[in-house]
């Protein structure tokens, strides 16, 4: 029988969330945070286990909304090196209890209800943390927009994503308008990657017939002008159809960051997302020796030091509401299926147009932004855990810490007496992959604690993942309540041609 009055208490924490930093206890029953009490009033509690913070700072578990996991091949040879399983237990060993992966609709494939129950079958009983998915719209067939409305009333899912790139993806500018018309009416949050992929077909023959291959002229194949057009560009259809929301995923470049500006604050519902990417790396990391830059060759490219601040600027006044991984992994020296796999005889140092896109980050991201101690706590907090949750629909069951409402999804930091200085380096990590792109980084804090729903998964200090892969919950999401986003698009009206 059991006699306990909580499950778990975490007592003597600096509690974060996104709107305050205080100290208090908090006890946990059946997976939810049932109480929060006065600091050290729960020390003695009635409870199956009580963790001391110690002083250090308590935060709600990351929510990660961009991560790409065992997707199948689309762009050529490259196969994600993490399945399910190693890129979660890559997730909660840095702090994050949720993700939000993608369900890849391939352009041979009407139906996007078949591409989110082949997703399904990938991530059931193979997640450490709880999970949700965005559908990949690569082909907008009729049958797709009329499968929407399942998508979110019966599956859960209330986001998609589009592209302005990839030949295996590419919409053209009249395909974005119907599936922004179609999202709209359904209240689906539209997730769009702007680059401009003809320009960067062009200047990548171009490079070609110079024989400008190796990896750092990928960064030459997309320079930031190619960003903000597209960015722009979807800003004008979104204001077509009636303010159509949406979402510019992983930006990068200044002009693109000033555009999204503007609209926002002409009042226009358009989100933007950025990565750890864009604040700790530069084009200079591809200019490695050798084929070493291609560990960075990721889309749009890491810029230069000056947009890496403008960045930061963004993430700390609100033109940035989130703040994803983008992870997609590849393994770096694999010839079969990672980035190795455009080295040929002819070419030594690959060809950068070959080269499978994308780095890992799912662990690092928290700490990451943790350590820099270049944004409020409470920010932090904010763009990595609570605008996820609400843009996305989880809100607030993930991304705070509600007594009676919220999971007890909690990360525990190191407090300054004891914090680690670490040194970054890939043994450490708990991905398939064979490389961190912050290889050598120092780090000052890290997740010493992770729970998830109650449940602690990750004790660094003592046995690192406890979690098992089937203890990860799949994530049925509402509409996204940023902002009250669909009230404030509703009172717009609806599109009609008639008036534009
Ligand atoms: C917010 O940050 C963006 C991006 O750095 C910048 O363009 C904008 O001027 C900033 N706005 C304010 C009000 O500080």
């Amino acid at each position: 029988m059991d006699t306990f009055t909580y499950d778990l208490v975490v007592t003597n924490g600096i509690c974060v969330t996104a709107v305050d930093v205080a100290s208090y206890d908090i006890a946990i029953k059946d997976e939810k945070i049932v109480l929060l009490a006065p600091s050290g009033s729960l020390a003695t509690a009635n409870a199956k286990r009580i963790i001391d913070a110690e002083g250090g700072y308590v935060t709600p578990g990351g929510v990660d909304c961009h991560v790409h996991l065992q997707e199948p091949a689309m762009f050529g040879k490259g196969t994600s090196s993490d399945t399910y399983e190693t890129g979660t237990r890559s997730a909660i060993a840095g702090g994050c209890t949720t993700i939000i992966g993608f369900a890849p609709q391939q352009r041979s494939e009407p139906s996007l209800l078949r591409a989110l129950a082949e997703t399904h079958e990938r991530a059931r009983d193979n997640s450490y943390c709880d999970y949700g998915f965005h559908l990949l719209m690569g082909n907008p067939s009729e049958q797709a927009l009329a499968e929407l409305v399942s998508l979110r009333d019966e599956e859960g899912v209330t986001s998609l994503k589009i592209y302005m790139t990839y030949a295996a993806l590419q919409l053209r500018d009249d395909q974005i308008l119907s599936v922004l018309l179609k999202a709209r009416r359904e209240h689906i949050l539209t997730m769009i990657h702007a680059e401009n992929g003809d320009i960067l077909n062009w200047l990548t023959d171009q490079l070609e017939a110079r024989d400008l291959v190796a990896p750092k002229y990928h960064s030459h194949s997309r320079p930031p002008v190619l960003e903000a057009e597209a960015t722009n560009r979807a800003i004008a259809l979104s204001s077509l159809i009636a303010n159509t929301p949406i979402l510019l995923v992983h930006v990068s470049d200044p002009g693109a960051t000033l555009r999204i500006r503007q609209a926002q604050t002409n009042g226009q519902p358009i989100y933007a997302e950025t990565c750890p990417q864009y604040l700790f790396l530069t084009r200079d990391d591809l200019d490695k020796p050798g084929f070493e830059g291609a560990k960075c060759v990721c889309s749009p490219p890491p810029r230069d030091k000056e947009s890496q601040e403008v960045i930061w600027t963004g993430l700390r006044n609100g033109t940035f509401a989130v703040l994803s991984s983008d992870h997609c992994p590849f393994n770096y020296d694999d010839a079969e299926s990672g980035k190795k796999t455009c080295i040929t005889h002819e070419h030594p140092v690959g060809q950068f147009r070959h080269i499978p896109n994308g780095i890992p980050g799912i662990e690092t991201r928290l700490p990451l932004v943790f350590s820099s101690r270049r944004l409020p706590l409470t920010k932090f907090v904010e763009v990595s855990s609570t605008n996820p949750a609400k843009l996305y629909g989880l809100y607030p069951r993930k991304g705070s810490l509600i007594a009676g409402v919220s999971d007890a999804d909690i990360v525990i930091w190191y407090p300054e007496s004891k914090r680690p200085n670490i040194v970054l380096t890939n043994e450490m990590l708990h991905h398939a992959t064979d490389y961190t792109p912050y290889e050598g980084r120092e780090i000052c804090n890290w997740p010493r604690y992770t729970i998830l729903r109650g449940r602690v998964v990750w004790d660094r200090d003592n046995g690192g993942v406890l979690g098992d892969k089937t203890f990860g919950e799949f994530l049925r999401r509402g509409t996204s309540s940023l902002n009250q986003l669909w009230e404030t698009v509703d009172e717009q009206g609806e599109f009609d041609v008639a008036n534009l």
